[in-house]
């Protein structure tokens, strides 16, 4: 591997610390300010249009944009997680100034989510997942935290598919960008070569959508922005109603009925919708 795309935790943690006072400024510079569209998007998918969540979770939330975005969406509580300190420092000071109390912001690894089981309406990460060591378990993670019939949401970078827009993409993220990258951040030029290398690297929607079916989500999509540069996958717990139906064929014949199971219901589970 590249010592460029290094992605131990200690590593990913520093960097992130390293970069985090020019962090938004050069998100928004950089992406030509697409990246507040696309986080809003995403925050739009987190649950259906007239649901009314109680507590959505932002992983990998580096300054918490995306989280504040769930709060201005949805109006409900949010709880914003990194394991970088110093991200989330300026993220607890923007959600300060903003006068938004509904946000707590909270240390924590994506590989282990210190959440009860179902404790969340939905769960997302924005330009995190191919940054985390290992991303299958972080998706594990987030479909653990969510409750039956909630969603988890994953924005992410895409390599675009036609290829006159794919080499113009690479081209930019490539040569121009880690350049601006140099120029603006000379001290955090590591992280500028490390983002190309990343995303170039980062495993393709189809794939991720396998990753999410094969942690028990269901109803998975996918939906490109910007012709294909970037992505947000979406998938949902199911209801108990759902595992029934896709439960294997009839009953054992040693089981007289079938086993109970709760009710299925639209609305999350209140009693287990424990503090996170
Ligand atoms: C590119 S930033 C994205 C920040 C933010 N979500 C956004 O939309 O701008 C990636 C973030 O993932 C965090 N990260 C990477 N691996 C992590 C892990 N295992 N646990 C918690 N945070 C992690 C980094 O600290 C960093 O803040």
């Amino acid at each position: 591997m590249s010592p460029s795309l290094d992605k131990t935790p200690r590593r990913i943690r520093e960097m992130f610390d390293i970069i985090s006072p020019r962090y938004d400024f050069l998100n928004h510079l950089l992406s030509f300010n697409t990246d507040v569209l696309w986080r809003r998007r995403a925050a739009e998918l987190c649950a259906a249009a007239g649901f009314k969540p109680r507590r959505m979770l932002d992983i990998c939330a580096g300054t918490g944009d995306l989280g504040l975005q769930l709060q201005r969406r949805w109006g409900c509580d949010v709880v914003v997680t990194d394991f970088a300190g110093r991200m989330l420092d300026i993220g607890a000071t923007k959600a300060r100034r903003k006068r938004i109390r509904s946000a707590q912001f909270l240390r924590a690894d994506a590989l282990k989510l210190p959440f009860r089981e179902a404790a969340f309406d939905a769960c997302a990460v924005a330009f995190g997942l191919r940054n985390v060591a290992d991303p299958e378990t972080a998706v594990r993670e987030m479909a653990r935290v969510v409750r039956p019939g909630g969603r988890v949401v994953v924005l992410e970078f895409t390599l675009p598919l036609r290829p006159w827009v794919r080499n113009g993409y690479l081209f930019y993220f490539n040569r121009i960008l880690p350049l601006l990258g140099e120029m603006l951040a000379p001290s955090r030029r590591g992280a500028y070569r490390y983002l190309p290398l990343s995303v170039a690297s980062w495993t393709p929607p189809q794939r991720l959508l396998e990753i999410m079916r094969s942690s028990g989500l269901t109803r998975v999509s996918f939906q490109p922005l910007s012709l294909g540069v970037a992505g947000i996958h979406v998938g949902t717990r199911p209801e108990s109603s759902e595992l029934m139906a896709r439960s294997p064929g009839p009953n054992p014949p040693f089981l007289a009925s079938s086993p109970k199971l709760p009710a299925p219901s639209s609305q999350p589970n209140r009693q287990n919708d424990a503090a996170p």
